[in-house]
């Protein structure tokens, strides 16, 4: 929901008001509870993927209205737990767009070269697949021994998957494709051992990563990166919101830091747009110039 100004957010809808008044309010009220009571604040996520999302909770807890939804999260905290998971939409991959991979390794690794350290933050890491596949990239560049990744995300659960680095086998063909697609040097398969449905990933790779909670809306930066990545997670934020992420990552980055972003996202049209040059227009990689 977009923050409105206060003496728009004032205005009452009124007595003939139409039924997506009547639910844009309901919507507000939940966000609004929801912050108060947990402190996760969705209030400006964009609204379309948010109501879709509230929805299928909705039906799921057999409910019929946003308000009923409401009054069951404010009074038990595993509903809470089940809405968080339907918002922060964890779909993720292992090189998970193969390109992106390619451009890094060709355009970013031989910046990070020149450093006697390096500190990537890999925001909304999700499940950690993007964690496992940049460890290896950068190990295989001989860069990871140097390297420490801060992996974050808001959703404890998924960080908690990603810290037991095992995955399901039925998708090692897939992420073997992205690998090789990505660049890779190795066989895929001496990364990970296979066994029963799972595909449990080495120890070695999260040596230097270390995991935690980061809320991008309500934190603030916490060290200096050479690298900022984060793919996927601002495209579910209002433009307001994505604005003042990108103040944080302009703010978390080294100068000459690289900010990732992928295909979905980019820099145009936001306030830091200047302060960065293009290092690859179609994989959205960017250097802090200024
Ligand atoms: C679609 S996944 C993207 C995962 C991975 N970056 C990728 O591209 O494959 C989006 C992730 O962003 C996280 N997320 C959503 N809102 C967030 C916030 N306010 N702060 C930190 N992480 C957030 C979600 O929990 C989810 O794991």
């Amino acid at each position: 929901m977009a923050r409105t100004e206060p003496e728009t957010r004032a205005r009452p809808a009124g007595p003939t008001a139409s039924r997506d008044e009547l639910e844009r309010i309901e919507i507000d009220l939940l966000l609004e509870g929801i912050f108060r009571r947990y402190g996760f604040d969705f209030r400006e996520y964009a609204p379309a993927s948010l109501k879709r999302r509230l929805w299928r909770r909705i039906h799921a807890e057999g409910l019929t209205s946003v308000s009923a939804l409401q009054e069951r999260v404010l009074h038990d905290s595993a509903v809470m737990e089940r809405l968080l998971l339907d918002l922060s939409i964890n779909v993720t991959a292992m090189y998970r767009d193969p390109s992106f991979y390619a451009a890094f390794r060709e355009r970013v690794v031989p910046l990070l070269r020149t450093y006697p350290f390096v500190r990537v933050w890999n925001a909304g890491c999700s499940t950690g697949e993007e964690v496992y596949s940049l460890a290896i990239l950068l190990a295989e560049e001989d860069l990871y021994d140097k390297t420490r990744i801060y992996a974050t995300d808001i959703n404890e659960s998924v960080l908690e998957r990603a810290r037991a680095g095992i995955f399901p086998l039925d998708k090692m063909r897939e992420y073997t494709q992205n690998y090789i697609a990505a660049g890779g040097k190795r066989s895929f398969s001496e990364y990970y051992v296979a066994n029963h449905e799972a595909a449990t990933f080495s120890r070695s790779l999260v040596d230097n990563v270390v995991f935690a909670q980061h809320n991008l809306v309500s934190d603030q930066s916490f060290n200096e990166f050479h690298v900022v990545m984060c793919r996927n997670v601002m495209i579910y934020f209002d433009k307001p919101l994505q604005d003042r992420v990108h103040r944080l990552f302009y703010d978390s980055l080294a100068t000459f830091g690289v900010l990732a972003l992928g295909h979905k996202e980019t820099i145009r049209f936001s306030p830091y747009e200047e302060r960065y040059e293009e290092l690859d227009s179609e994989e959205r990689l960017y250097r802090k110039v200024r």
